[in-house]
């Protein structure tokens, strides 16, 4: 069993439109997309801003930076930010995750394998056992770990110094860290939502480097179905790609990307055939609301881990959804939406 399969974001990189990977050429894109260097990360100006000074004061005291943590929502930035993090300090970067750590030992095997100045990047960092947590303290802290020989009352524990290196993690979820954790980072950048003008930046440049001739008012277009994610605008943008190619002749336009997102069922808002299906299902039959999770999730035939973590969070961003001590209700924005008149 992989370590991920019971987190329900896995629907996400799931989804044909929004999946992180739908497949080998995606990938591969992906990767050739993210901004290699700080300047060329677009937006987020007060953790780039912050981020560059931390990472100038390194470089000219000639030693490494204190720990980074981002947090922030899936797509925003934060495993291309690491990346920058280590280009810029021109040092080399050892990727993990927290979910790939389920032993201290796992974690101690990496650790003592770092090379002076090396940025260790944790992805997913809040889902790391907590033996592996105790042991990563002391290692930010101290560069040192106790590696445990043997068993039982014979077991002893033998110190082990490291290189300074810099430890940069990544988080969804920042509350569920614990604060001894959190507190030995010298450094958290909190990842926002992007803004559609920076999001249309974004298309430009990633059309770009797709060679995908695209005019202004289609990747506004794109931008603006895109939830304030670029990972999700540069989904969208190779979607929108795949359909001007096949059946146009491969310029992107208003009209041809709003006609492409209407095939993948992703509409002006940005909301997908899961949102739409949850706000439809709690309009037509729940009158609104309020109902609870689990009557609309099985209404929609997804699991309520899905329907909370995926289908939610932007739906009550978006002001069409509250959660209420007593479950589910829809907003007047809700009904105005779907083109229905909200009860009186
Ligand atoms: N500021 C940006 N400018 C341009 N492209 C960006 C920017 N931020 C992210 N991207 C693009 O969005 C994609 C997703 O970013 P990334 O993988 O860094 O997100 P993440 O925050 O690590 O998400 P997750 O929480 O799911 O791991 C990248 O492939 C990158 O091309
Ligand atoms: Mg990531």
């Amino acid at each position: 069993m992989s370590p991920y399969d019971s987190d329900p974001t896995d629907r996400l990189r799931a989804d044909p439109v929004l999946a992180a990977a739908a497949d080998g050429e995606d990938l591969a894109v992906d990767a050739a997309l993210r901004p290699k260097l700080l300047d060329e990360f677009i937006g987020q100006e007060r953790v780039r801003e912050q981020l560059s000074v931390v990472l100038q004061a390194a470089r000219k005291r000639g030693s490494t930076p204190d720990h980074v943590l981002l947090s922030g929502p899936p797509g925003l930035g934060k495993t291309t930010l690491s990346m920058i993090i280590a280009a810029e300090l021109n040092a080399p970067i050892r990727i993990t995750s927290g979910p790939a750590i389920q032993h201290a030992g796992d974690l101690a095997a990496i650790l003592s394998s770092l090379t002076e100045g090396e940025v260790l990047f944790l992805d997913e960092i809040h889902r790391m056992s907590r033996p592996a947590e105790e042991m990563l303290y002391m290692a930010m802290e101290d560069f040192r770990v106790d590696v445990i020989v043997g068993k039982g009352p014979g077991a002893t524990a033998i110190p082990l110094e490291l290189p300074p290196f810099t430890l940069v993690g990544a988080t969804t979820r920042a509350g569920l860290l614990p604060p001894p954790l959190r507190d030995r980072f010298g450094f958290t950048g909190h990842m926002e939502f992007y803004a559609p003008a920076e999001l249309e930046l974004v298309v430009h440049r990633s059309a770009a480097l797709l060679d995908v001739e695209i005019d202004p008012v289609g990747a506004a277009e794109i931008a603006g179905r895109s939830r304030g994610t670029p990972r999700i605008a540069n989904r969208l943008l190779r979607r929108v790609r795949d359909y001007a190619q096949v059946r146009h002749d491969g310029v992107i336009t208003k009209e041809i990307a709003a006609q492409a997102l209407r095939v993948y069922e992703v509409d002006e808002r940005g909301l997908d055939r899961l949102d739409r299906a949850v706000l439809t299902a709690l309009l037509k039959l729940f009158g609104g609301g309020p109902v609870g999770l689990s009557t609309l999730a099985v209404a929609v035939g997804e699991e309520a881990e899905t329907v909370e973590e995926v289908a939610e969070p932007f739906l009550v961003r978006e002001g069409l959804l509250a959660r209420t001590p007593r479950g589910r209700i829809a907003t007047a924005a809700a009904w105005r939406h779907l083109g229905l008149v909200p009860p009186v």
